[in-house]
């Protein structure tokens, strides 16, 4: 075999909590991250040394981009005569708090160690992936949907009981996640997701009361800086949205419908205002 795609989907997180600052200058986190039928699909091809390039120019093609990272730190390791062409399909925003550079990361990891026969398993593929992001490891994880603790890489599957429908709407603007975690503190918190709550309420599908558990306590920071996504979160919920949370750091919102005809409506109403807005479901594999 000398060539492979690999699908790389996006997350959104249902959930995020943030517990303390850690001693590393992370912090700790507990969030329910679901990956969604989104995808970047990258195509690796064994060559000598490692290059990049992509359909898209909002992406480094160099040493920068983390897909290369991802490569460069796995061959080093485990083959380091061996090189790769990486082509990038990139259909998941950037900058959006989608996870769309740690899931090409992630899919770097997962290809080559097909590729090349590393035979590398789970544990020692989810180190190499903390190495290069704090979501990397869930990006590789086999769960599609699954509780994170710690930086992210400690992680709990969930299993899903139904399949999900999402509007997601990215405003025309991109945030930095380690500004977004800077800025944040224990004492503007407000309201934080009941996790032991939320995984009850999914594992029986509750639809009522699912909705009052999906929280991000990252808005605090993110809706202050950018009170666009606050009009997001109240149009998504005008529209028939159950719940409209804004997605990792952002600038993303999700909305979960669970009407599909109401869902392509507001899907029509966001695409008239908006140029990011996607349909998604929750991702299965192979679909
Ligand atoms: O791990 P990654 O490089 O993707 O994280 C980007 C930034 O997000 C970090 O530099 C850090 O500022 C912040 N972060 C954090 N705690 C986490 C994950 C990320 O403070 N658990």
């Amino acid at each position: 075999m000398n060539k492979i795609v690999v699908e790389a989907p996006a997350k959104i997180n249902l959930t995020l909590d943030i517990k303390g600052k850690r001693s590393d200058g992370y912090h700790e986190l507990e969030t329910v991250m679901h990956q969604v039928s989104l995808s970047d699909k990258i195509t690796l091809e064994k060559a000598k040394g490692i290059s990049l390039t992509s359909n898209s120019n909002l992406i480094p093609t160099d040493a920068t981009n983390l897909a290369w990272k991802a490569a460069k730190l796995i061959l080093a390791k485990f083959n380091d005569k061996a090189g790769v062409k990486i082509y990038i399909e990139k259909n998941i925003p950037v900058g959006a708090g989608l996870a769309g550079g740690s899931t090409d990361a992630a899919a770097v990891l997962l290809g080559l160690n097909r590729l090349y026969n590393f035979n590398l398993g789970t544990g020692i593929l989810g180190d190499l992936a903390l190495e290069l992001g704090s979501d990397v490891p869930f990006c590789l994880f086999p769960a599609s949907t699954a509780i994170a603790r710690g930086r992210g890489e400690l992680l709990t599957p969930l299993s899903n009981l139904k399949k999900l429908h999402f509007l997601l709407v990215k405003p025309d603007f991109q945030v930095s996640t380690r500004e977004i975690f800077a800025g944040f503190s224990l004492e503007q918190v407000v309201k934080t997701p009941d996790l032991d709550a939320f995984i009850k309420a999914w594992q029986e599908y509750e639809v009522c009361s699912l909705n009052k558990y999906m929280v991000n306590v990252l808005e605090t920071v993110s809706i202050k800086k950018y009170p666009e996504i606050r009009q997001i979160k109240q149009k998504l919920k005008n529209r028939g949205a159950l719940s409209a949370v804004m997605s990792g750091s952002g600038p993303t919102v999700w909305g979960w419908f669970n009407d599909l005809d109401i869902l392509e409506d507001a899907y029509n109403y966001f695409s008239a205002n908006y140029q990011e807005v996607f349909k998604v479901s929750s991702y299965v594999r192979g679909e």
